[in-house]
């Protein structure tokens, strides 16, 4: 696992967005696995503008998302479909059909999901938050390694930390379908953003803790290119 310290979370995110860009350059039809939460706001803010400036094209780009909640109308605001639309989408040439979330339509066969990226090539770029508790995903502490796509429950502290984007805490799915570990270890290439001092000591246990599933994270460390690209406050406690 490698690990980048940049002096700012907009450096951490202009790193991964240069490497996003420079995929879908040198691979007009690369396959990109994004994340929601705020970490990669900024990435896609700079995503947008350089499609805008520089006219990177995604015409042929496939895209497919970790996450999504259980039940969640896809026009609800609270929706990772409606995140991505108003973050990233809307902004880009990028086909509808060419963008996918594991939502209601994978949830009698969530592996469906992993299936359907096997059929597009895989996933060349795969980007990643990480949650206050170490999940990827939605993949809480305890998840098996060798997990597909699945419907996972969301731990009390994750639906308490992503309550701020609902108007009360009730309203946070209990449920959602996720990526599983042997989903996101497939992809080829990974980067894992993580900025703010909230953040340090997650990172920390990733990095001083082997591989066990009570840091979800920590699985991570056996595929062959992770990267961690973190601000300072991120990296403040290693
Ligand atoms: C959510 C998402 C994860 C994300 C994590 C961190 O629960 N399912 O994919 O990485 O939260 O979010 P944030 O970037 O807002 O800290």
């Amino acid at each position: 696992m490698r690990i980048i310290v940049k002096e700012t979370a907009r450096e951490a995110s202009k790193h991964i967005a240069d490497a996003i860009i420079g995929t879908v350059k040198a691979k007009p039809d690369a396959v990109l696995g994004l994340a929601t939460g705020s970490s990669p706001l900024e990435i896609y803010s700079m995503l947008k503008t350089d499609h805008q400036n520089r006219k990177t094209d995604y015409r042929k780009v496939r895209t497919f998302n970790l996450d999504e909640y259980l039940g969640m109308n896809p026009h609800d605001p609270h929706s990772y479909r409606h995140y991505m639309e108003k973050n990233l989408f809307n902004a880009l040439n990028i086909r509808d059909e060419n963008t996918h979330l594991p939502d209601d339509a994978y949830k009698e066969d969530p592996a469906a999901y992993d299936e359907r990226i096997e059929a597009e090539g895989g996933i060349d770029l795969q980007l990643l938050g990480i949650g206050l508790n170490g999940h990827i995903g939605f993949n809480e502490p305890g998840v098996k390694a060798g997990t597909l796509t699945h419907v996972t429950r969301l731990e009390e502290s994750t639906r308490k930390a992503n309550a701020r984007f609902f108007e009360s805490p009730d309203e946070v799915p209990t449920h959602a379908i996720t990526m599983g570990i042997q989903t996101i270890l497939s992809s080829r290439r990974i980067f894992l953003i993580a900025t703010g001092k909230k953040k340090a000591s997650i990172i920390r246990d990733v990095v001083d803790n082997g591989v066990n599933n009570a840091i979800p994270a920590t699985f991570l460390k056996t595929h062959p290119d992770v990267s961690l690209i973190l601000d300072k406050d991120a990296a403040s406690m290693l």
